[in-house]
């Protein structure tokens, strides 16, 4: 028979069957996310209820006129029966209530195929990168007079409005670094954990320098498969690639620059 689901807001007291169900559906990068993201956008998730038991979730980061779609999994005794795209549809309707008119996200190959039928294009693919970490992270971190050059940054290099994940990044971040020229930030990247993102730079020289700093100190970076110069960096620092995930969108499209975005965040949120 047929299994009837209750889809309902995320809340922090589902956060730990969450976790649960990203550690089943090997999404480990999205478990180290959803905290953030629900503690950045409290509204930001939805869950799937068969009974008492959570069985699917997905959140969509509101990011000004766009949503990131993330964290997107089902239980594996659960897929295959709709339930992944009546999820996402339903966060989605909730999403264009709000004024989101774009929809973006990293696809695993998994997710690749529900993300087509829902009438997503492919943009370009991100490389997941790891190499062994050779010496500790630096002790600067990007200071709080910074914020405002480097959300700025951030918007011309990602289209998109981010300041609420960012400023939860900055007040995280253990080591960080910017590059200046002419009284202008022209790069900034951070270091969580060994995990480097983002990283952005308005060109090579810039993203040379932030790669130089922190690279050392780094084992996961997630690149933009259209930076180039990025990837040649990241291979002469020794990053080999691990998987590749795919940047798609549902909507109208923004105007990210990849040749800018030395590191993304996390696959999660952009
Ligand atoms: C991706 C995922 C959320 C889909 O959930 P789901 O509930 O199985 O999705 P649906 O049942 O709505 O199916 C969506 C499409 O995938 C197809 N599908 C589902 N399971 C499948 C399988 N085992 N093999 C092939 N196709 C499958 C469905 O037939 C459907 O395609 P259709 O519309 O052409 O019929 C789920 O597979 C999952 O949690 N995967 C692991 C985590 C992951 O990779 N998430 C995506 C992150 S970007």
């Amino acid at each position: 028979m047929p299994r009837s689901y209750v889809i309902q807001p995320l809340t922090v007291e589902n956060l730990n069957a969450a976790i649960t169900l990203l550690e089943v559906a090997d999404l480990a990068g999205a478990k180290t996310n959803l905290r953030r993201y629900l503690r950045c956008q409290p509204r930001c998730g939805w869950a799937a209820f068969d009974g008492d038991e959570l069985v699917g979730i997905v959140t969509v980061l509101r990011q000004g006129a766009s949503g990131f779609v993330g964290a997107m999994a089902v239980h594996p005794d659960h897929r295959g029966a709709g339930l992944g795209r009546r999820l996402l549809v339903h966060a989605q309707d909730e999403a264009r209530r709000t004024g989101i008119a774009t929809f973006l996200l990293e696809a695993t190959p998994m997710g690749a195929h529900l993300y087509r039928r829902l009438g997503y294009v492919d943009e370009y693919e991100t490389l997941i990168l790891t190499r062994d970490v050779v010496s500790p992270p630096p002790s600067t971190r990007i200071a709080a007079s910074e914020h405002a050059a480097l959300s700025q940054l951030d918007l011309v290099a990602t289209g998109t409005m981010r300041d609420d994940m960012l400023l939860d990044l900055l007040g995280e971040h253990e080591s960080g670094v910017t590059v200046h020229r002419g009284g202008d930030l022209v790069g900034a990247a951070m270091l969580l954990g060994e995990r480097l993102g983002p990283a952005l730079a308005r060109d090579p020289d810039a993203g040379e320098a932030l790669f130089a700093q922190l690279v050392p100190a780094c084992r996961v970076a997630v690149i933009p498969e259209p930076n180039r110069a990025a990837l040649d960096a990241a291979a002469r620092h020794g990053f080999s690639e691990l998987r590749r995930l795919r940047r798609m969108r549902l909507g109208p499209a923004v105007a990210v620059r990849p040749e800018w975005i030395w590191a993304l965040a996390s696959p999660g949120a952009g």
